[in-house]
């Protein structure tokens, strides 16, 4: 996702003030009821995802201009297009198949990616898409109601991942949005950041992990890994990664798994000059580090640890088969092609898709700190998304 600067930014108001007030109240009472804390990640949860209140789960609009953030999908419908030719080439290797994409957010990447599979030669056989906010449910579902009247029939929305899929999985911006767990390296030891709740305020507390906790393991294994780290380094990662991968290693029999998100290789994610992590809030496209300001009304993120998600993939039984970043994989898939097909149908739109050509693929955009990770199942293919580069060595 694109913020804008981190200048001051105008509080909320009225209604979107009650709001955030009644979930702020909400968490104040789960750190009473556990007792005067709660950790990090159990506070991202509730900010994120409580029902009716938390910033996902409730109905102010995020994404796109009028929103808080802006994502690839809702910059232009050419990363659609990008996207819908690494799935046509997938779903005709396996002679057919479904997308599953988790986290659809406004419904805008299932919208482009298939209209420009309707005139493939694989167009799948359906769409599922499994979310967790019910609110963009229903905004999915009114997008694709609207812009694909022929089409809808095809998408359906699921609870769970399916027994078995064959096809290809989509998760773009998803990791991202995980809650995770902070740490702290203390002078002696580890500590897991918390949250407490002091005068109506919510503040940070730091309590001492035990050794064999996993806060305290995955600390020193990035030390093994990345060189030590000073007393005070600060930073985060997504608990959830392992168990995600476990379930869709499960449920996927054949196919493709794609992540689009911002992020880097273990290395440089947990650099030891990186000692505040990745924590960034966005808020009416500005972007800052105070995850307690306007609960409920921001959200909340975290860069991805690539290497920790090739990792998980391995051990759930994928092939990690490519990892890019995103202008070098959306210009293996043609982007320019596209990008030129799109200017012949609308020539007064030119000017507008080369901004869009611009933001996607520009290193000071989104071009390098977006990253493209494939992962295969029974899948003997070379990739077109990886023809003009495979980083895979740098994970
Ligand atoms: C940053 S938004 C990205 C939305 C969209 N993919 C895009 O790129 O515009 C994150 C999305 O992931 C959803 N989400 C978060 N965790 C999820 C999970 N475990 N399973 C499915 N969806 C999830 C959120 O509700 C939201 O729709």
């Amino acid at each position: 996702m694109l913020p804008g600067s981190s200048q001051a930014f105008p509080p909320p108001i009225g209604e979107a003030a009650a709001h955030s007030r009644l979930l702020r109240d909400r968490i104040a009472a789960a750190i009473i009821a556990a007792g005067g804390a709660i950790p990090f990640r159990e506070f991202m949860r509730m900010a994120l995802y409580e029902p009716g209140l938390g910033y996902y789960a409730a109905g102010a609009a995020k994404f796109g201009a009028g929103g808080d953030f802006i994502t690839a999908p809702e910059i232009s419908p050419l990363y659609g297009r990008c996207l819908a030719r690494q799935v046509a080439q997938v779903l005709k290797a396996l002679g057919g198949g479904d997308v599953l994409e988790f986290g659809a957010g406004g419904g805008r990447l299932a919208v482009d990616v298939l209209r420009a599979l309707a005139g493939s030669s694989a167009p799948p056989a359906r769409y599922c898409i499994l979310e967790v906010s019910p609110d963009l449910r229903a905004r999915q579902r009114e997008l694709i109601r609207a812009e694909l009247p022929g089409h809808h029939g095809r998408v359906i929305w699921l609870d769970r991942l399916p027994a078995a899929f064959t096809g290809v999985v989509l998760a773009n911006e998803v990791l991202d949005a995980m809650p995770v767990t902070m740490f702290r390296k203390q002078e002696h030891g580890c500590a897991e950041m918390h949250v407490i709740c002091e005068d109506g305020n919510l503040r940070w507390q730091a309590k001492e992990a035990a050794p064999d906790s996993e806060p305290a393991l995955t600390l020193a294994m990035l030390e093994r890994e990345c060189g030590v780290f000073a007393a005070g380094y600060t930073s985060e990662y997504n608990p959830w990664l392992a168990g995600w991968w476990r379930a869709l290693g499960d449920c996927v029999r054949r196919g493709l798994v794609l992540i689009a998100d911002y992020g880097y290789p273990r290395r440089e994610y947990y650099h030891p000059q990186r000692a505040r992590g990745t924590l960034l809030c966005h808020y009416r496209h500005h972007a800052h580090d105070d995850p307690f300001l306007h609960v409920g009304l921001q959200d909340i993120t975290a860069s991805v640890d690539f290497t920790a998600v090739a990792e998980a993939a391995h051990s759930a039984g994928f092939t990690v088969a490519g990892y890019s970043t995103q202008a070098h994989f959306l210009l293996s898939l043609g982007l320019l092609e596209c990008f030129e097909a799109a200017v012949r149908a609308h020539p007064d739109h030119a000017p507008l898709l080369s901004q869009q050509v611009q933001k996607l693929t520009l290193p000071g955009e989104m071009g390098e700190r977006f990253k493209v990770l494939a992962a295969t199942k029974d899948l003997d293919l070379s990739l077109r998304g990886y023809t003009v580069f495979n980083a895979l060595e740098r994970l």
